[in-house]
């Protein structure tokens, strides 16, 4: 990760832990000349800057999908809310005006462009194969298997699909993403490798 993005990286608000991070940019960077990688879930950026920076190393693009405003764990009252993002006006949550601060103070504008909506409408009508595609949007079980279901299938032969907040033991975290991932193995999806808990598949 360069130093410079390293820095933006660590600066911007968000629960990627660095090794995490690294292993995305170090995915990313492997993935990136074959295809645009698709991130579902941006909120601030932190984790588009591990895959931006990829995208300005080997060239490439990546698109991320979120619909701002928020998942059930950053509403008001809930574990995750961060009461600076809440729009002044509205009262709702709107991550898009820090994201955007992010990626431009970054200077990652021409490697990561925003799609802003819901995932599920999104997906319905993407067509676009990806090299690579990580998952990290809504963790309750209907978004989490929707985004697999919508966007998984456009990972190309060798791409890879990436899953955020695997835990198998219900102890550590919520079971969504890792029963995603438990599909994804079903599906013929061949584990890789995995850091912290994130977790890397390579499509077949
Ligand atoms: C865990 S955060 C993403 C964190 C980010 N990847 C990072 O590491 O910096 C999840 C994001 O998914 C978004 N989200 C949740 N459900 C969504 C849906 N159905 N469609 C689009 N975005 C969604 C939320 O708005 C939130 O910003």
């Amino acid at each position: 990760m360069p130093d410079d993005l390293l820095a933006h990286a660590r600066a911007a608000k968000g629960f990627m832990p660095e090794d995490e991070g690294d292993f995305l940019h170090r995915l990313a960077r492997e993935r990136l000349p074959h295809g645009p990688a698709l991130e579902v879930g941006s909120y601030c950026g932190k984790s588009a800057i591990y895959l931006g920076a990829a995208a300005r190393e080997v060239g490439g693009t990546v698109f991320t999908v979120d619909h701002h405003r928020g998942s059930e764990e950053n509403q008001a009252g809930w574990e995750h809310h961060d009461a600076s993002l809440v729009d002044a006006e509205s009262g709702r949550m709107d991550t898009l005006p820090t994201f955007r601060r992010t990626i431009e103070r970054a200077g990652l504008e021409d490697e990561v462009v925003a799609v802003l909506g819901r995932s599920t409408t999104v997906s319905r009508h993407w067509r676009t194969p990806l090299s690579l595609l990580f998952i990290d949007g809504g963790h309750a079980e209907v978004h989490a298997r929707a985004d697999y279901d919508g966007f998984a299938r456009w990972l190309e032969p060798g791409g890879l699909l990436v899953i955020h907040d695997v835990f198998e033991h219900p102890a550590d975290g919520g079971q969504a993403p890792y029963r995603v991932w438990l599909r994804a193995v079903a599906d013929g999806f061949e584990p890789r490798e995995t850091v912290g808990s994130m977790r890397a598949l390579t499509a077949t």
